[in-house]
């Protein structure tokens, strides 16, 4: 109890304010509703001009309902009656006899949004980090305390139905374009905004026309069937029903709010409590553990030195700007820290829009082609070519210039760090931080440790994580980690099949069939072949794999991928020109594709490359994007039953060969 709590001022209007305890955020749980509840019923008996809610919270107002409450629910009456309980307590809300007001700074997403719909008005705060929207259906489901209910009647049918299906979040200026605020001012106006609203009770605006149109019974199946369309066009149905879900009850039940209201109530528990909104929670909740590794809060770096400013050097400096760090960036040759600067300058056109912003993040971005920054860095990442030799020349002239507590990583993708510490007068400040191309677009940051590694180290290369916005994960320094161990696998399985004679395009349709969100025929070239025939030399041992002569033969060639224009595809503007196919793929391609995947991942488990299978799932879903609705490949194989997988693989092992035979982890 006291997440909540209010006073009554002289002018008899009553400020609640929402701290929840022992949390940054404002989470709407159930004792949280049910406290308000018994709030509102306290603050109704002293008869007050008008209720303001506002958040002690520096995170914002309230970032959503409680996920995790959700994460195993397979009860849907019991789900039913937990959204129903969510829906009294908001009409509880709605309907005080004086009029209420939401002040909204930082987050408002969610059940928060929900809450802050169910008050007669709303008022944003003009800042920056402003987040209003609905999150839900990357979660499975949708707007479930009357969210679907409240918004269409107060923004209009179309508005609500693109914030709630493109989960997009808006700021206060946004939101009040659309009517979902009623007043965006500086968070300093709040007090005097919301007096003013609570005395003055000024009508509230209806929706355009056309929106309120959209609404009427003949129109809505029309823009129900367009909006699908649309929709199915991004996603699979198959694979994620929540859009089409809130589609069809929006159809059949907009125009009449009790009825809209109870059928939220009973889609939402329909969806909540099926195999993919499940798996999706799940997704959520391993993206919190990543996150909820802090690290050390003591170390709070402010220069990154980066060496090597090819490809993934240039980009993880330019992140690391972009991320508020001042920067300097090392390369042997003054060309490639020219290119690297052009494409820093488009990224942060791109992403920071705000002239002064990119002109910013580019005045923190320094070449240093004379290594001036090491001695004032707090970590050092180097990305030069992938040469033990190269590498280990290169630690000698840095360690003695570093200051003593900076951290040391490497980029690596494939030698062992033991390898790479051996020449360090201290090996144990060695780590890699392992980045995935594109840097920008990619949100896993493998943190590579051997059994040498400081902990101390290993706690700053939390922080730094934290700081640069990836999700860590921790892993042991063995070949190829956990990601790349587990793609190759599954790539030389596609170049196989092509080998075989199956058409590129009909073994990525298999994979994207399965959920994976690109084939790895399509994601080989976009790796690059030359970088995939490198790491598949360099792994080939270890995983008996031999490198296909074709791959070989296409590098050879000049056939590199997407970056040269021609790979197994050939690629036009940037897009793969390929042969779609309408024939039904045959099953056993996902099998042997996803098959291979999996039997290592049971591998790295076994190995202890990664802690647990969550670790394993959260590394290879945000590594490689892995069909995120089915929960992961370690939750697939369990969804799946192991016994029933294994004798797959036994089948495949005799059919295909050796490369399939089960990993003794199966055991
Ligand atoms: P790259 O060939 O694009 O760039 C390497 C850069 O290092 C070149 O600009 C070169 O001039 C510079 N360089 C080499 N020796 C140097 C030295 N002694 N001092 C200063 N500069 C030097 O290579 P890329 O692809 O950026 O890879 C770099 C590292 O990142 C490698 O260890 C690689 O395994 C790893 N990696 C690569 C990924 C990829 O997709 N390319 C993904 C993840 C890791």
């Amino acid at each position: 109890m006291n997440n909540w709590n209010f006073d009554i001022d002289e002018e008899n209007i009553a400020w609640l304010h929402v701290g929840m305890q022992d949390s940054s955020a404002n989470i709407l749980s159930r004792e949280m509703l049910e406290e308000l509840d018994h709030q509102l019923l306290s603050i109704s008996q002293h008869n007050p001009v008008g209720l303001v809610m506002l958040s002690d919270k520096k995170s914002g107002f309230i970032a959503g309902a409680d996920v995790k409450a959700f994460a195993g629910m397979t009860d849907r009456h019991e789900a039913e009656q937990l959204i129903h309980h969510a829906h009294e307590i908001l009409d509880h809300l709605q309907k005080l006899p004086f009029p209420s007001v939401a002040l909204i700074h930082g987050f408002c997403l969610g059940g928060g949004l929900e809450l802050a719909l169910a008050c007669s008005y709303r008022i944003a705060s003009d800042d920056a980090d402003v987040r209003i929207g609905f999150p839900e259906t990357r979660l499975g489901i949708f707007p479930g305390f009357a969210g679907t209910v409240r918004s269409t009647a107060l923004i209009g049918h179309l508005n609500a139905l693109q914030l709630m299906l493109t989960n997009r979040n808006l700021n206060g200026r946004q939101a009040k374009k659309i009517g979902l605020v009623d007043e965006v001012v500086p968070t300093r106006q709040f007090k005097s905004a919301a007096r003013y609203l609570i005395h003055n009770r000024p009508h509230r605006r209806r929706p355009p026309l056309l929106q309120r149109v959209a609404g009427v019974s003949l129109i809505r199946s029309g823009i129900t069937a367009w909006l699908k369309h649309q929709v199915n066009k991004k996603v699979s149905i198959d694979h994620y029903p929540a859009p089409n879900a809130l589609l069809d009850h929006w159809n059949t039940s907009a125009g009449n709010p009790q009825q809209m209201a109870l059928s939220e109530q009973q889609e939402v528990a329909r969806l909540l409590t099926g195999e993919t909104a499940q798996n999706l929670i799940r997704v959520f909740l391993l993206q919190n553990r990543l996150k909820a590794q802090k690290g050390d809060p003591g170390f709070k770096p402010s220069h990154v030195h980066v060496v090597g400013g090819g490809l993934m050097g240039g980009d993880i400096a330019a992140w690391c700007s972009l991320k508020g760090f001042s920067v300097t960036l090392q390369d042997q040759s003054p060309e490639m820290l020219s290119r690297a600067t052009g494409r820093a300058q488009q990224l942060f056109s791109k992403l920071l829009r705000d002239k002064l912003k990119v002109r910013d993040a580019m005045d923190r971005l320094i070449p240093d082609h004379l290594a001036r920054g090491v001695p004032r860095a707090d970590v050092v990442i180097e990305a030069i070519y992938e040469d033990a030799g190269a590498k280990q020349a290169l630690y000698q002239q840095l360690e003695p210039r570093m200051k003593s507590d900076a951290v040391l990583a490497t980029n690596t993708s494939s030698i062992p760090l033991e390898r790479l510490a051996e020449k360090l007068q201290d090996p144990g400040r060695l780590v890699g931080l392992h980045f995935f191309n594109p840097v920008a677009k990619m949100p896993l940051l493998e943190i590579v440790t051997m059994a040498g590694t400081d902990a101390a180290v290993i706690e700053r290369a939390l922080a730094f994580s934290k700081r640069i916005s990836k999700l860590p994960l921790l892993v042991k320094s063995s070949p190829g980690f956990l990601v790349n161990r587990v793609l190759l696998p599954y790539l030389m399985e596609a170049m196989q099949l092509h080998k075989e004679g199956v058409p590129a395009a009909v073994i990525d349709k298999a994979a994207t069939q399965f959920g994976m969100p690109m084939g790895p025929i399509e994601l080989a070239d976009t790796v690059g072949l030359d970088i995939c025939k490198s790491v598949a030399e360099k792994m080939g041992d270890t995983l008996s794999i031999e490198v296909p002569e074709e791959l070989i033969h296409m590098v050879d060639s000049g056939k590199l991928g997407r970056k040269s224009g021609e790979g197994f595809y050939r690629y036009e503007k940037g897009k793969a020109v390929k042969q779609e196919t309408s024939q039904p793929v045959d099953q056993m391609l996902a099998d042997r594709l996803i098959g291979r995947l999996l039997n290592e991942a049971v591998a790295t488990l076994s190995e202890g490359v990664v802690e647990d299978v969550d670790a394993v799932d959260a590394g290879i879903i945000f590594g490689t994007g892995f069909a995120p609705f089915r929960g992961g490949p370690m939750h697939y194989i369990k969804h799946y039953g192991r016994e029933n997988m294994l004798e797959k693989l036994q089948q495949l092992e005799q059919q295909y060969g050796e490369r399939f035979k089960p990993d003794s982890g199966w055991v």
